[in-house]
């Protein structure tokens, strides 16, 4: 937890833990929500709402349910705000108040390589160009990272602009020994400071974590 709440300069909480099936522990609303999916998802959705209502307390906030809107981006109550992800058997849910920090995204994937047609699909050629440059060990995996950092990117800037963007709209330029990166829209349409925006990383010895973070202007 400490890893990825430092993925943060903003005063965030970060709750994280396995993913477990607790539909009881859901609202009436977020079961009917979820009730039809398999039970992988109702363990992803169910951990999360759990998760977050702990991080909202440690902020004071209120233990309100939390039903994704029509486009499944998060919906937190006013004043708050966070981002949510979930890999294999894990979640983590950061959230902070949003007279500290505009918007939050975090991603975390388990550490894979990431299959040549995800790759053709996530890095652009200026990414490839970067990597094939790049120290031998840790070039298998830097296109995981590399999606994971997009993934936060996305997260952070959709409650702002409500704009889709694809893996290859966004630019990202690493700087591995500061364990930083800058993720940059190449798409026409996408204006300061939303544009450009820095994130952290880590990476374990399971997964990798990234956090994209806009400051209040
Ligand atoms: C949201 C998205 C980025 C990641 O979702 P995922 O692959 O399921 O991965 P994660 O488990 O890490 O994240 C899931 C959480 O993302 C959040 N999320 C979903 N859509 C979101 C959006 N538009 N904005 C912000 N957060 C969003 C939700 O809270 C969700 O958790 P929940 O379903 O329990 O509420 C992806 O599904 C998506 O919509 N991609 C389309 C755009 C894209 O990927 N472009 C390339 C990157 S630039």
């Amino acid at each position: 937890m400490t890893a990825i709440a430092d993925l943060f300069r903003a005063p965030v909480v970060v709750e994280a833990a396995a993913l477990s099936l607790a539909d009881d522990d859901l609202h009436p609303e977020e079961r009917a929500f979820v009730q039809a999916a398999v039970p992988k998802r109702r363990a992803e959705f169910s951990t999360a709402r759990i998760l977050a209502r702990k991080a909202l307390a440690a902020l004071g906030g209120p233990q309100v349910s939390l039903v994704p809107a029509p486009d499944r981006s998060p919906v937190w109550p006013p004043g708050y705000t966070g981002s949510i992800s979930h890999c294999a058997d894990y979640c983590a849910v950061v959230v902070a108040r949003t007279r500290d920090v505009s918007s939050l995204g975090l991603d975390v994937e388990d550490l894979r390589e990431l299959d040549p047609a995800m790759q053709a699909l996530v890095l652009t050629p200026g990414e490839r160009q970067w990597i094939s440059v790049q120290p031998e060990m840790r070039r298998r995996m830097l296109p995981i990272l590399i999606f994971s950092a997009k993934e936060a990117y996305y997260k952070c800037q959709y409650p702002i602009t409500r704009g889709f963007l694809d893996f290859q709209d966004v630019a990202l330029a690493i700087d591995w020994e500061a364990g930083t990166f800058a993720a940059r829209v190449l798409k026409a349409g996408w204006t300061a400071p939303v544009a450009c925006l820095p994130g952290r990383f880590r990476i374990d010895d399971h997964r990798v974590s990234c956090g994209v973070e806009l400051t209040r202007g």
